[in-house]
């Protein structure tokens, strides 16, 4: 888990020995002028605030007698981090993003930051770039150009099982592809090759049960093939699947598809459950309904390029969604 740590600056440049400070996680916000009153001595080697993505040994707790907390902690690689920003912590950030097929520029410059622990809801027209974008976050797809860090490490030349591998998950639009895997199969596969964590074949199958049942799976088809099950078993398989290989940000491209409202309502409660269990999550969906009420934040594209960003109310009030995606319905 990150802690949030309120600074003005985002982060610059980071140097290997760096001393740096965080809050506790849910704790002390820090300012720069508490650290030079505090650590006069030592504020000269602090040329960043950041955020770490990992739990804090607790024998590096600082108690200030100003009843902040502060952690005193060598950074021994760029990789353990986040970059904060406006009391925000920025878990994934995409930067002038570009993603061609052929003649087609499906993704052209996208600029986007994901909050730690938000809901961010990705809108826009039918072929507007949205599932490419989310290719190219999980590493099916490389970018053309433009970076695409997460927790402060490039990862835009990853392969795709080592983006995983460092907790980033995806749902597919189209689903299907081991048809002959059973569902208990497809969930052991993220267990198994998830995100830094080693099951054994029986605790993945274990993990796999008791994941599927949570989403409402009904575990008399747990071992029947992916090609028997109807559309709803699918979904929950493809979330369970996700969820499994623990991921710190789940990527959903239209989870909500062929579900009725009460289906719907009740994968609504569910997104929201695993946000409040920490994972961050972005996801794709036409259903307005479903998507304004569940969105933290909303990201619009339109053609490959970001049109509109912005809480729900925002972005349904934005002439320019209006005019290329909502029509007058939302306004
Ligand atoms: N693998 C591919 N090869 C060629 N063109 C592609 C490929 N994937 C996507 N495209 C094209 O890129 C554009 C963006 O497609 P994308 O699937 O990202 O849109 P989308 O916003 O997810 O649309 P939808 O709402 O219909 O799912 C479209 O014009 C699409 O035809
Ligand atoms: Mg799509």
């Amino acid at each position: 888990m990150c802690g949030v740590l309120s600074c003005p600056r985002t982060v610059l440049s980071l140097d290997s020995s760096s001393l740096i400070f965080v809050s506790a996680p849910g704790q002390a916000t820090i300012g720069p002028s508490i650290l030079h009153h505090h650590h006069e001595d030592i504020t000269h080697h602090i040329h960043s605030f950041l955020i770490l993505c990992s739990p804090i040994p607790p024998d590096l707790l600082l108690s200030g007698n100003d009843g902040y907390f502060y952690y005193c902690y060598l950074l021994t690689s760029s990789k353990d981090i986040a970059v904060t920003s406006g009391g925000e912590t920025i878990i994934l950030k995409l930067e002038g993003v570009i993603k061609k097929f052929g003649g087609l520029v499906a993704v052209n410059g996208v600029d986007l930051q994901v909050n730690e622990g938000e809901i961010l809801g990705l809108v826009g027209p039918n072929g507007a770039g949205k599932t490419t974008l989310l290719n190219l976050i999980s590493g099916i797809y490389r970018p053309d150009g433009g970076s695409i860090q997460f927790c402060g490490e490039d990862i835009s030349r990853l392969s795709m099982d080592r983006i995983c591998r460092k907790g980033i998950a995806k749902t597919f639009q189209h689903t299907l592809s081991f048809p002959g895997l059973t569902a208990r199969e497809s969930v052991m596969i993220g267990s198994l090759f998830g995100n830094g964590h080693h099951a054994s074949m029986g605790e993945a199958s274990a993990e796999a049960e008791e994941l599927l049942g949570r989403i409402g799976f009904p575990l008399e088809r747990i071992d029947m093939p992916l090609s028997s099950l109807n559309v709803i078993e699918l979904r929950r398989t493809q979330l369970a699947r996700a969820l499994a290989s623990r991921p710190k940000i789940i990527l959903l491209d239209e989870l909500m598809t062929g579900l009725n409202p009460s289906e719907s309502a009740e994968a609504v409660a569910l997104i929201k459950s695993l946000r409040d269990d920490g994972v961050t999550i972005v996801m794709i969906e036409h259903v307005m309904r479903v998507i304004l009420g569940v969105s933290d934040r909303m990201v619009v594209l339109d053609r490959g390029e970001k049109i509109a960003e912005g809480t729900p109310d925002e972005v349904v009030r934005n002439q320019r969604v209006i005019d290329s995606y909502l029509g007058e319905r939302y306004a």
